[in-house]
């Protein structure tokens, strides 16, 4: 196995923790800040960006939410990021940040909640010097995002205060968590909806999946080095896997999952994301408009999916590292007769002329055999007319090439390409060369929500999506999701969790004559 040898100095490596651009003063309001996400992620990420160095002096933090909270807010926000990682105990005195860290009670729906939170922030700009910039963070369950925007609107806390754009010198933008809508109509009814409010420079759709350096590292992958885009599309490659599989269940979210499945919750967004990463053309610049254009092309350019290259699956009862789970009908709060899929597999084709007649395979899943999202780019068989003659046994088992790209774990990238097994004969056997971010590197990948607050904070929406974007998604999903609706199938639960999901999603790779990668 080789690996890669990395030639950067340690000063530019740790140079490159360090933004180089800072965000103004702000405030970064979390709605729905009781939940998980706010503890385990989002806080954790903004103390990151705290202790390299990322965050304005002047920098405050509002959770919103319906529980009595109070004070217990901000110690067990300070519990989330001592457990979330990167924080040294001994050495890292976390007050100060914790002292920045308020709380606001209200209902969503309560216009008085509104303007008490509008007077709070104005009252901590006069103590903090925030300047009345804010970045309203919407991480309730989906359906509170209407009526905070709406109510947002109507307590004047969508602009700035001032009221020329000219004069303009505090910005609001707002990050939006998914699902962003549930199939096409809704998510169109949303975008009007906040695009009534929010003008669409100030709106930031966000894909956790985007904030992560291997996903970035796709573009870098394509678009920095010389000798890939040559042999990246149809005339090289044979066919593209991509694989989210992970190990968990639904964590105790029945109600939402049940509502979502696996084609909503994972392969409607962080899928397609990676996907259009992948296959996209090289934009002209790095600058959002440009990005979120040439991904939306390729939205675009996805044939109407057919029926026959779908699957579902839902995982009934099985062994995960070793300990025995329930399958998904038992999880709490899930229908006995649920029809929610927790697995899905496609088979889709981009019609253009990189990538037509290259079937793209993707998959899905919950309690699957292992925790894994990996793409899988494999180039054509080459003639191997110069060793038809020798030794058939040793000739067992050529592959073609392959490039993997490891978004997680283990993230990193691969090459198998064929190698002379030592000895008089010629025999032959694919190898791996193996580049490890985190060997190469020395630091592991920050989680997604640092760089997407930090991005989001400094205006910048390369990486979130578009309204475009989210609604070409959802158009490809929809008449899938409708199909499925109308036809229930009997055999559910179809695979044991631990495993790597229904036969029939082994059969869509087979009917093509080919297999999914063993990952
Ligand atoms: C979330 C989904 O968006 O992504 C979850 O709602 C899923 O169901 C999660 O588990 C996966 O994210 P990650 O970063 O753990 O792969």
């Amino acid at each position: 196995m080789a690996t890669a040898q990395v030639s950067i100095s340690p000063e530019a490596l740790k140079a490159s923790q360090h933004s180089e651009r800072s965000p103004d003063p702000c405030i970064v309001v979390i709605f729905g800040a009781s939940g998980d996400l706010t503890k385990r992620k989002l806080l954790p990420a903004l103390y990151h960006l705290e202790q390299a160095g990322n965050l304005p002096e002047n920098f405050a933090v509002v959770g919103v939410a319906r529980r009595p909270l109070g004070q217990t807010f901000a110690e067990e926000m300070k519990e989330g990021i001592e457990s979330g990682g990167g924080v040294d105990a001994a050495e890292d005195d976390l007050q100060p940040f914790v002292d920045r860290i308020r709380y606001h009670q209200m209902n969503f729906d309560d216009d008085k909640g509104y303007a008490g939170l509008k007077g709070l922030l104005a009252e901590m700009d006069g103590q903090l010097g925030t300047q009345g910039n804010r970045l309203f963070y919407l991480a309730t369950a989906p359906e509170y995002f209407s009526d905070i925007i709406r109510f947002l609107g109507e307590h004047g806390m969508a602009q700035p205060e001032e009221l020329r754009p000219e004069e303009r010198t505090s910005w609001v933008r707002v990050v939006i968590e998914k699902p962003f809508g549930h199939d096409l109509e809704s998510a169109k009814a949303l975008n009007d909806e906040v695009n009534k409010v929010f003008h669409e420079d100030q709106v930031f759709r966000i894909d956790h999946y985007l904030g992560k350096e291997t996903v970035q590292n796709i573009l870098v992958f394509r678009f920095a080095n010389g000798i890939f885009e040559n042999v990246w599309n149809r005339n090289y490659i044979d066919h593209i896997e991509i694989t989210a599989a992970e190990t968990i269940g639904i964590e105790g979210r029945g109600p939402f999952y049940e509502k979502a499945g696996a084609l909503r919750d994972v392969m409607q967004n962080h899928v397609m994301e990676l996907l259009s990463f992948v296959t996209m053309e090289p934009p002209v610049s790095f600058e959002a408009s440009a990005v979120r254009a040439e991904k939306i092309k390729v939205y675009r350019a996805i044939k109407p999916i057919h029926f026959a290259d779908t699957v579902r699956g839902q995982y009934g009862p099985g062994i995960v590292d070793g300990k025995a789970v329930a399958g998904y009908r038992e999880e709490d709060r899930v229908h006995p007769r649920s029809q929610t899929e927790t697995y899905a597999a496609l088979r889709v084709e981009i019609e253009n002329w990189r990538w037509a007649g290259v079937p793209i395979y993707l998959r899905v899943g919950k309690r699957m055999a292992k925790r894994v999202t990996e793409i899988t780019i494999q180039f054509r068989q080459p003639p191997l007319l110069l060793f038809k003659d020798t030794n058939g046994k040793c000739m067992e088992g050529i592959t073609s090439n392959v490039i993997s790209m490891r978004i997680q774990p283990d993230e990193g990238i691969a090459l198998r390409f064929e190698a002379k097994v030592p000895g008089p004969t010629m025999c032959i056997s694919p190898v791996d060369m193996n580049f490890n971010y985190s060997e190469a590197f020395g630091v592991s990948s920050a989680n997604g929500y640092e760089r997407l607050l930090l991005d989001a904070m400094l205006g910048d929406g390369t990486l979130f999506s578009h309204r475009d974007g989210v609604e070409a998604t959802w158009a490809l999903m929809t008449p899938v999701l409708e199909h499925w609706a109308k036809n229930p199938i009997k055999d559910l639960p179809n695979y044991a969790a631990g495993t790597w999901g229904p036969t029939t999603g082994d059969a869509l790779m087979e009917m093509d004559g080919r297999k999914w990668r063993k990952l």
